[in-house]
């Protein structure tokens, strides 16, 4: 969702702002805009609709706008068109204070109202106007300075916002101020800069400090303060970013996504590093010991999207091995209903980002309830992964690209940790089967690389089919889930439209979808349910549909069947949606390829859903 990016230090602010925002851009936006302060208080705010480029158009790349104190935004549409007026940022009506806002001020309208009365105008449709006009009444009613005013418009407005603020009399100063959007603050060498993802400011720094939900901040180039929304200073440690800056570039691939794909076996291996010790699985570092593991008596997985997926894989991996019974939850449908829920149950929350609104809402909820949470987290120091009882990082590194691959891969890779760890603890598996299940795992690298080294095949497969109409994806069991994350990978950046199916399903309606070419992708890596996924093609087959069957070496008889077969390395069976995914994956991509478009950056779509 929205970016934002601050700086203040002794260098032209303009130039690090929009290099910063261009780094943001993978969160999805359709304006953009900066404001710049120079020494003496005076502001340009320069907005433009669209790509940041048209906003580097007008600036002469930031070269046009003097000032070492700045601010930037990029914005996605929440309320009010995507268009300059509503793009960030905003000004008081004689531009004392300008903000930059991400998240949704829910009682704006109320708030807009009252101004009115008392004389404010409104330029834009946006919440955000609403929040820096109140800033600039408060400021003025009670002469109390920043922070003062900022925290009495945080008691005064409902809903959730990162902002950023720029006061007339308070030149080379930011004020920052955050509940339930994220934002970092960064500071080195007399310079300070604030962004929503650490990839904005990777290159300046590595020293990041987090604002904690209903803290303030003020960044000037002799460093950064934090206070409470009482306005008390309070102290902050700064965590290291271990990240290199390279991993948040495209070092030569054509789009982050292709990039990340090829990151897999990396991201997968730094994360089975993480927890396997001399050929054994460690949990202390997630703070799970053996008694906490026997007294489970249900899991219950939330999250959203890709992650939900994972959720989905997960479920059948963990109750087949440990025999705990698992529940599967969208967050966003979780939330809002009043689950039953035990004592010893244990919730793991699956995000990329840990930023995920309805994903941290749905923790929330149940930490309230006093149940233990565990989060499957990417982003360290992320809203989700400070709150869970029980953080296991998932060492994907940046995650740029809209669409989830590495983060997804390494996400699967912790749920089957846990799923064995588990397993063994409570007995349901004896040395034997733990010790080659982990060697299995650690097998997994290697054998991604192969399919990745073998890609020239789908991509010629892809361009074939990049201008269907509808594709169908079908499986049961495990294959049904990797069926649900192909699909979804499809959809989201090539637009075509594309659903997962329960193969036992079709028959009770799907099925008089299928028209004369329409391709469906058949996915067959159990051997129990080979011969029933079988007849299902076979069926569709006959409706005039296309084949494509994704299944593991050895059941070469699939070929009397399909049209088009992807082999993927013989692996145990639970875990098969390590390696069958990534076929499907570069099919997407090369699809959106094919069809001209930028898999990076698909449309309506935001990288971090910071709003429910
Ligand atoms: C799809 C995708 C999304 C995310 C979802 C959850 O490719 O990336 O579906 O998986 O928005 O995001 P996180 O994992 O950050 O909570």
């Amino acid at each position: 969702m929205c970016g934002i990016v601050g700086f203040t230090g002794t260098r032209q602010a303009a130039p690090i702002l929009l290099e910063g925002l261009s780094k943001l851009e993978y969160r999805g936006y359709d304006s953009a805009g900066i404001a710049v302060r120079d020494g003496d208080g005076r502001t340009e705010v320069v907005k433009a609709k669209g790509r940041l480029k048209a906003l580097e158009e007008k600036t002469d790349c930031g070269l046009a706008m003097k000032g070492c104190c700045g601010i930037g935004h990029t914005r996605w549409a929440t309320h009010g068109e995507p268009s300059e007026a509503n793009a960030h940022p905003h000004i008081s009506d004689d531009m004392d204070v300008v903000a930059v806002h991400n998240g949704i001020i829910e009682n704006f309208r109320e708030i807009k109202e009252k101004l009115s009365k008392k004389g404010y105008t409104f330029y834009s449709q946006t919440d955000t106007e609403a929040v820096v006009k109140l800033i600039d009444y408060y400021y003025k009613k009670y002469n109390s300075g920043p922070v003062d005013a900022i925290s009495k418009a945080m008691v005064r407005v409902r809903g959730s916002y990162a902002l950023a603020v720029m006061f007339k009399d308070h030149p080379g100063e930011i004020y920052a101020a955050r509940k339930d959007s994220p934002m970092i603050i960064g500071v080195e060498n007399g310079e300070a800069y604030l962004a929503s993802d650490v990839p904005a400011i990777l290159k300046h720094t590595r020293n990041v400090y987090y604002i904690g939900n209903l803290e303030l901040a003020k960044l000037s180039p002799e460093g950064v303060e934090f206070y409470n929304i009482d306005g008390d200073i309070i102290e902050k440690e700064p965590t290291e970013i271990k990240w290199d800056a390279e991993s948040a570039e495209k070092g030569g691939y054509a789009h982050f996504m292709i990039k990340e794909i090829h990151e897999q076996p990396k991201a997968v291996s730094d994360t089975l590093a993480s927890a396997v010790k001399d050929g054994r699985i460690d949990l202390s570092a997630v703070g799970l010991s053996d008694e906490d593991i026997e007294g489970i008596g249900q899991i219950i997985i939330v999250a959203c999207g890709s992650s939900y997926h994972v959720g989905i894989s997960a479920q059948y991996v963990i109750e087949d091995l440990a025999r705990i019974p698992v529940r599967v939850e969208l967050a966003s449908e979780f939330r809002y209903r009043d689950p039953i829920l035990k004592k010893d149950d244990m919730v793991i929350f699956i995000s990329q980002s840990g930023e995920t609104a309805d994903t941290l809402e749905a923790l929330r909820d149940v930490k309230r309830r006093g149940i233990r949470t565990l989060a499957i987290v990417n982003v360290v120091g992320s809203s989700i992964a400070r709150e869970a009882d029980n953080v296991f990082y998932t060492l994907a590194g940046p995650e740029i690209a809209v669409a989830t691959t590495k983060a997804y891969s390494t996400q699967l890779i912790v749920c089957y940790l846990l799923a064995v760890q588990f397993a063994k603890v409570r007995g349901e598996i004896d040395e034997e089967r733990y010790v080659s299940l982990i060697s299995e795992l650690m097998s997994l690298p290697a054998k991604m690389q192969r399919l990745l080294d073998d890609k020239e095949r789908i991509q010629w497969f892809a361009s074939k089919f990049s201008n269907s109409k509808d594709i169908f994806f079908i499986g049961r069991g495990i294959d049904y889930a990797i069926c649900m994350e192909g699909s979804l990978k499809l959809k989201e950046i090539s637009y075509i439209h594309s659903e997962a199916y329960a193969a036992g399903e079709l028959k009770h309606g799907t099925i008089s979808l299928i028209e004369d070419g329409t391709l469906v992708v058949g996915v067959l890596t159990q051997n129990d349910l080979f011969e029933k996924i079988i007849s299902n093609m076979v069926e569709v087959k006959s409706r005039g549909a296309y084949l494509m069957g994704l299944t593991t070496y050895g059941h070469y008889n699939i070929e009397d069947t399909v049209d088009f077969t992807v082999y993927t390395p013989q692996t145990d069976e639970h875990f098969t949606p390590s390696l069958a995914i990534i076929p499907l994956q570069l099919m997407a991509y090369y699809v959106s390829l094919a069809k001209g478009l930028d898999a990076d950056k698909p449309r309506n779509l935001a990288k971090s859903v910071t709003v429910e």
